[in-house]
């Protein structure tokens, strides 16, 4: 299992709050059986550079990393949840700012309705860099678009997005229905907790997992496994 959308680096942005904050997460993803987590922190352009992000991520992760010694943890991968911009596509090092060692950037999208300059934006950032854009948690937008919650995400895909979804949608009850009607009809790609902390925002991965399962069985999950086997194979993680 993989957690592709996660802000456990200490001190980074609204996500943990210190080193023993993170490694309380890292011990949550190591009982859920959880092999590798992600970490994506916020990107804003309008609040730092590429070279001062990626400066300020090294210097939480070392803290981190550091702390940790040999106990045993799921592997780390480094990313970032980038704002969208109309002119992402065009940014440079936008690829630093991609899952390690992979073309995937996980991106968070306007929420508000989209048009269709929204979709040309990242259907440029596949052609024009080969970025592979993976929407951070599709649900949160649905409501605000005109089309039909899977219109909207038919035409992510017809510009080559990939679709994240969160466990938190699996979890509550009031969602879970809808959230397993669009795993059913194999439109998301990735599940993620966007776990910020240990209280409100916990790390739950493995339960969301446990949803899908229940209602769906094995068909449910082998999307999943195909596409976290996929990013898995080029993943870097520390
Ligand atoms: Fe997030």
């Amino acid at each position: 299992m993989i957690d592709i959308h996660s802000h456990i680096l200490p001190e980074m942005d609204d996500g943990s709050k210190s080193v023993d904050e993170s490694k309380k997460m890292l011990d949550s993803f190591r009982e859920q059986g959880v092999d590798a987590v992600v970490a994506t922190p916020h990107f804003y352009i309008g609040e730092t550079s590429v070279e001062d992000f990626l400066k300020k991520r090294e210097s939480c992760k070392k803290k981190l990393i550091e702390s940790l010694g040999d106990a045993k943890r799921p592997g780390i991968a480094l990313g970032a949840e980038v704002q969208f911009f109309p002119e992402l596509y065009s940014m440079d090092r936008a690829e630093d700012l991609c899952i390690s060692g992979t073309g995937y950037m996980l991106v968070e999208m306007p929420f508000d309705e989209w048009n269709k300059y929204t979709y040309v934006t990242l259907e440029k950032l596949y052609t024009a860099k080969g970025i592979t854009p993976i929407i951070a948690h599709v649900e949160r937008y649905l409501d605000f678009q005109k089309e039909s919650d899977i219109d909207t995400i038919k035409r992510l895909k017809d510009v080559h997005a990939l679709i994240q979804m969160n466990t938190g949608f699996l979890i509550s009850g009031k969602t879970r229905r809808k959230a397993l009607n669009l795993v059913k009809r194999g439109l998301i790609n990735f599940l993620g907790t966007d776990a910020h902390n240990t209280e409100s925002r916990p790390p739950q991965l493995r339960v969301g997992f446990d949803e899908i399962y229940k209602k769906l069985g094995d068909q449910g999950i082998d999307a999943f496994a195909y596409w976290g086997e996929k990013l898995m194979d080029k993943m870097t993680t520390i």
